[in-house]
């Protein structure tokens, strides 16, 4: 990972009173997945852990993974608060993404929201592509280009994409594509201010 989004930087975005995401859930995750039956899901740079959270209190069972072990450290307190009936259904695991390898076609749901590792962007969006279980769903959310919020923060190039771009790598053969949109939707900044956020959405189920 570069030295703008290793570890060290994820590690310390989670310490003290800083966050990265929050503890509400993805807006587009609640859009996208509260029609899905509950099964296995995995959430794949979760952060402190609410969407792993919202999903297992619907009767996900999910595994929540994450590269920054504060950020676990927040989501697992968090769930804790929740009650077993929650915080049971839930895999906390350690890993970085870019060589963390998902079992293959297992999951009904596989869930990323923000997460952009350098050069390796593609090969992920590959490897979760292929952890989803046939008849399974694929949910994307990245910063879209035109969102100049997080283009103001960095210009890394593998921070924003379309959901076209995340869905290049699907085999159409196997794969269809159920939204592929750029959205906007208002939002609340860090100081409390109110801000339009432009965010690129992939939903793609895998054909049984
Ligand atoms: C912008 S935050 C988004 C967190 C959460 N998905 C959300 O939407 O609230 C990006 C998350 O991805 C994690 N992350 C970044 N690179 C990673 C990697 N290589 N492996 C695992 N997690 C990673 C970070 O630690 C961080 O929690």
């Amino acid at each position: 990972m570069p030295e703008e989004f290793d570890k060290a930087y994820w590690e310390e975005r989670y310490s003290g009173g800083h966050t990265a995401g929050g503890r509400r859930p993805n807006p587009q995750l609640l859009a996208e997945a509260a029609d899905l039956a509950p099964g296995t899901a995995l959430d794949a740079g979760c952060g402190e852990g609410a969407d792993a959270l919202w999903l297992a209190a619907r009767g996900w069972r999910v595994t929540a993974v994450d590269v920054a072990a504060n950020a676990l450290r927040r989501a697992r307190e968090h769930a804790d608060t929740l009650g077993a009936d929650v915080s049971g259904r839930i895999d906390w695991v350690e890993a970085d993404l870019t060589d963390w390898v998902p079992a293959e076609e297992h999951y009904d749901l596989v869930s990323t929201h923000y997460v952009h590792p350098a050069g390796a962007r593609d090969a992920l969006f590959r490897r979760l592509a292929a952890a989803v279980a046939p008849g399974g769903t694929l949910l994307i959310v990245g910063h879209h280009p035109a969102d100049t919020h997080s283009a103001a923060h960095t210009s890394a190039p593998e921070v924003h994409f379309t959901a076209e771009e995340a869905a290049a790598g699907l085999d159409p053969e196997r794969w269809d594509v159920v939204a592929a949109d750029a959205r906007s939707r208002s939002a609340t900044g860090h100081g409390g201010h109110a801000m339009t956020v432009h965010d690129a959405v992939l939903r793609a189920r895998k054909r049984p």
